[in-house]
Formats: structure tokens, C-alpha cells, sequence
């Protein structure tokens, strides 16, 4: 069947009245193949599979790429389409925000922490047109990828203080040959930053690997490895050993962890992270 495109949350409601069984992948476009192996997986799990492109002001600072990010609709549609879905819902800035969007989920703490640090009021924006999309299109499943793991563990925080019965499936970070993750995001980097790029997976390879080997000593690998990209021209947010199951900055005794990293090339931020365990 063909994709069906549905700018409306009038028409998508009605659309959708009938379907019991609806998976959904939320995104912002400029789809790659980290997105389709999401839709996949969406795909084997329901019998109707929805995505959403919106790129959302809310979760863009100032001084961010809200105005520069790609938008590639006639691509993404195509992508969608080879990959199985059945529905993407393409709203508009005043679709979702007809009025000022006073109403805010304000995600617990952590959401301050790593990226939201960087970030200020990132996870807020996130968590709430989440929350939106979850109301608009009230899926059993939702899709969303490891390598934004910290929104991740937001998302399914909010699943789960809302108590929200909406079922959180997670696909693993799809990564070119060199190991850099895959993201909207790698467009911007020319190729000299491209190549330097690989470095940050590499780096948390290591980092896995030292406290694989017994070393415990997190502030001195995230100060080292910190140290290594800077020198090496990155500028580093943060590089951070934490527990898996509480993103809190991990102790000695948890065994499932998580080595997270960002850091730019000249003005393009990029996100990695490794979950290990010791
Ligand atoms: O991960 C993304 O693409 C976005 O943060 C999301 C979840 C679609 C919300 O805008």
C-alpha cells in the first residue's frame, strides 16, 4: 500500500479511530538508516506503522541549528515507503502549536545532567511534544533509537510516571564501517571532521575496554579520555561512565554500565554512547 502523508491531527485521528495495533516512530526527518531500522522494527511489531517528521522548536536552544536542519520530505517519504510504513504524520509548527505551548513536562532531574547541560531546556522540549505525538497518535508501541540514550531514559521515565500504556522498544545505534553512529547530524561535517569523527566511538571503545579490564577509576578515565579529544581539536561536552539503569554517575558496585560521550567538530555536535557490562 502507499504511504499516505497526513499534515492534520484531524485527519490522522480519524485515520487512525479504526487501528488497535499501531506502532509509532517519532523523528525529525532527514531519515538514514539508523530511522528505517527503526521503522523495522516498528513494522514487525504492529499491523499499522506510523513515523512522524517534525522538526520541533522546543527542543532547539537559541544558538542552535533549529533554522539549518534538514528537512528532506520527498526523500524520507520514499524511505518510508521501501521501508513499510503506512502513515507519516507531517505537521506544521502552527499544527502543533496553534497557540503558545505554556503547558511543559519538566523531565526529572537528570534531564539537566550530559546533554541537558549543554542544552538547557532540551529534554523539556523532547519530553513535550512527545507527550504530544503520544496523545495524537495514542500508539501500543513506540520506536526510538540507543543513540540518543539519555532521551531514551527520559522518554521512558515519562512512559512510565504517566503511566501511559505504551509499550517503549528500543533499536540499537546503526553505525557506518569506521564505527561512526549514524545521524542526521554527520551532514554537516566536512571530510577532514568526518574522518575525525570516528574518533569519538573509538575513544568510548576504549574507555569500555580499560574498565572492562578492571580499572574503576571513572573521574580519571572521563578526565583522560576528555583530555585526548580536546587535544585532538574536539570540544568536548562531556565523557561520562554511568549506570545504565539510572544514567546516575556510576559506582564502583553497578555492573551495567553506560560510557557516553559528546563533543564538536567545529559547529557540529555529536552524540555517542557504548553499554557495557563489568
Ligand atoms: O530523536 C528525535 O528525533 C527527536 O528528539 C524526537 C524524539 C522525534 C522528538 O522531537
Amino acid at each position: 500500500m502507499a504511504l499516505q502523508v497526513i499534515p492534520q491531527i484531524a485527519n490522522l485521528r480519524a485515520r487512525l479511530a479504526q487501528e488497535d495495533s499501531i506502532a509509532f516512530v517519532p523523528t525529525m526527518g532527514n531519515l538514514h538508516a539508523g530511522h528505517i531500522h527503526l521503522v523495522e522494527l516498528a513494522r514487525q511489531r504492529a499491523e499499522c506503522v506510523v513515523a512522524s517528521i517534525f522538526v520541533n522548536p522546543l527542543q532547539f536552544g537559541a544558538n542552535e541549528d533549529l533554522a539549518n536542519y534538514p528537512r528532506t520530505l520527498a526523500e524520507d517519504c520514499e524511505k518510508l515507503q521501501a521501508a513499510g510504513a503506512d502513515i507519516v504524520f507531517t505537521p506544521s509548527v502552527e499544527e502543533m502549536y496553534p497557540t503558545e505551548q505554556t503547558m511543559r513536562i519538566t523531565p526529572p532531574p537528570i534531564a539537566n545532567e550530559l546533554c541537558g547541560a549543554a542544552r538547557p531546556g532540551h529534554f523539556d522540549g523532547v519530553a513535550t511534544v512527545v507527550m504530544k505525538l503520544f496523545s495524537i497518535v495514542q500508539p501500543q508501541i513506540a520506536v526510538f533509537g540507543k543513540k540518543d540514550f539519555q532521551q531514551l531514559f527520559i522518554i521512558r521515565e515519562l512512559v512510565r510516571q504517566f503511566n501511559l500504556p505504551i509499550e517503549i522498544v528500543a533499536g540499537e545505534t546503526q553505525r557506518e564501517h569506521s564505527g561512526l553512529a549514524l545521524s542526521s547530524r554527520n551532514g554537516y561535517l566536512n571530510d577532514g571532521q568526518k574522518l575525525e569523527a570516528q574518533r569519538l566511538y573509538r575513544t568510548l571503545k576504549l574507555i569500555v575496554d580499560n574498565v572492562q579490564k578492571g580499572n574503576r577509576d571513572y573521574a580519571a578515565i572521563e578526565a583522560q579520555s576528555s583530555q585526548y579529544l580536546t587535544q585532538l581539536g574536539w570540544i568536548v561536552d562531556y565523557v561520562s561512565i554511568r549506570s545504565a539503569a539510572t544514567l546516575m554517575p556510576a559506582s564502583p558496585d553497578d555492573r551495567d554500565l553506560v560510557a557516553l560521550a559528546a563533543a564538536r567538530q567545529g559547529s557540529t555536535r555529536l552524540i555517542d554512547n557504548i553499554e557495557f557490562s563489568v
